[in-house]
């Protein structure tokens, strides 16, 4: 079962991650529990070209990807994605015990009684979680639908791009790709056993992701539509600056002196409206999971960097925040990549390295 009618498998992928503000590539080779950084390299998209997951321009993104491509001369043709948006909708269901090849038979009956599209419309995948002894009797997995034009018009850009759609996911997956396979022992809970929950938050251009990962699942997402995009609009209409502008004085706001205070206040009244998503979320999913304890929220995304933001967040939901490095856990070169550079990019790279972690189990 899988997303893509056309499997077609591979051993060595390049992780894309098609975002509203930056297109991101790497390439990891895996090397016995860990990984070796092949290739990174990310390239600024138009604006409108991307939003809230769709394409909106197909052409301007095939243009990107090629041009990205080309400037890091890849060879790899086949490409691991993510997908997510209104047009790609999870949920963690519970039905009565099946083998898995009655389950596979079924899923998109089973799907179709859960997911509001109808089952003509849609491709289904799905994701076993493990088997509670207690209850034995039925069994938990997480089913994934997305519209299939809205596929169709993504894997005709990377095919127009001359490489080869291979693994797609959600992006909740790919995340959760990330935490288990850059920093397993986070999953596994050290000494402990098993960690329960993970609690993270992706924020990006235009999307925030709220994820829960359930020993090392992606078993609750929630889209929030607001990403740096929003703070820099807000920036660009109170100062009648253009939106480059806004952006560099956003970006900078928190390494120099000399920012007009006017900027922190915009920061601190925009991520106000994150925040306050951020923390009715969390009231929804403890409603609906009172037994579930949370401490801290792990931050990844290019938003994220934002001082006043993790500040805030910290402060409405009463979880700590953290921000983890990817590259503290993947081996490099660096003479190729300085570390300066790869600290700096990291938070935005998690979706991107979750789907080149992929290459390790194909
Ligand atoms: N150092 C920084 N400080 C503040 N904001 C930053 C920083 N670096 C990047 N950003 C912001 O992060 C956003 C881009 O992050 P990211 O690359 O994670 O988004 P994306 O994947 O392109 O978008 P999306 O996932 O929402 O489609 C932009 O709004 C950018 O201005
Ligand atoms: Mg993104």
């Amino acid at each position: 079962m899988s997303l893509l009618s056309k499997w077609v498998g591979a051993s060595s992928l390049v992780g894309l991650d098609i975002g509203s503000h930056t297109l991101k590539l790497a390439q990891l080779r895996p090397k016995k529990s860990s990984f070796i950084l092949e290739s990174l390299a990310t390239l600024g998209l138009p604006r409108g070209t991307v939003v809230e997951g769709d394409v909106l321009d197909p052409l301007t993104l095939e243009e990107a990807i090629k041009e990205l491509f080309a400037k890091e001369k890849i060879q790899t043709k086949s490409i691991a994605f993510a997908v997510c948006g209104s047009s790609v909708i999870s949920k963690k269901i519970s039905i009565p015990a099946m083998s898995e090849m009655e389950l596979e038979d079924q899923i998109s009956v089973i799907a179709s009684q859960y997911i509001p599209i109808p089952a003509d419309e849609m491709n289904v995948d799905y994701q076993l979680l493990p088997v509670n002894p207690n209850e034995a009797q039925k069994m938990d997995l997480v089913v994934t639908a997305v519209k299939k034009d809205f596929l169709e018009i993504i894997t005709t850009v990377i095919e127009a791009a001359d490489l080869k759609p291979t693994i797609i996911e959600t992006t909740a997956s790919a995340l959760s790709n990330a935490y288990r396979n850059l920093f397993p022992s986070l999953i596994q809970g050290g000494q402990g056993g098993q960690e329960e929950l993970l609690a993270l938050l992706h924020i990006g251009g235009s999307l925030t992701h709220f994820v829960i990962l359930e020993k090392g699942t992606a078993t609750y997402h929630t889209e929030i539509p607001f990403g740096g995009h929003h703070i820099s609009d807000e920036i660009s209409n109170e100062l009648h600056l253009n939106f480059s502008e806004a952006e560099a004085l956003k970006i900078s706001s928190h390494k120099e002196k000399n920012i007009p205070e006017a900027i922190h206040t915009i920061i601190e009244k925009t991520s106000h409206t994150l925040c306050t998503q951020v923390q009715e979320t969390l009231t929804t999913f403890i409603n609906q999971n009172p037994k579930a304890r949370l401490d801290k929220l792990h931050l990844s995304g290019g938003t994220s960097k934002i001082a006043l933001l993790q500040e805030g967040l910290a402060q409405k939901t009463g979880l700590s925040t953290t921000m983890l490095k990817p590259f503290d856990s993947i081996s490099y070169n660096a003479k190729v990549f300085a570390p300066t550079f790869l600290e700096d990019l990291g938070p935005l790279l998690f979706v991107a390295l979750g789907l080149a972690s992929r290459s390790k189990t194909s």
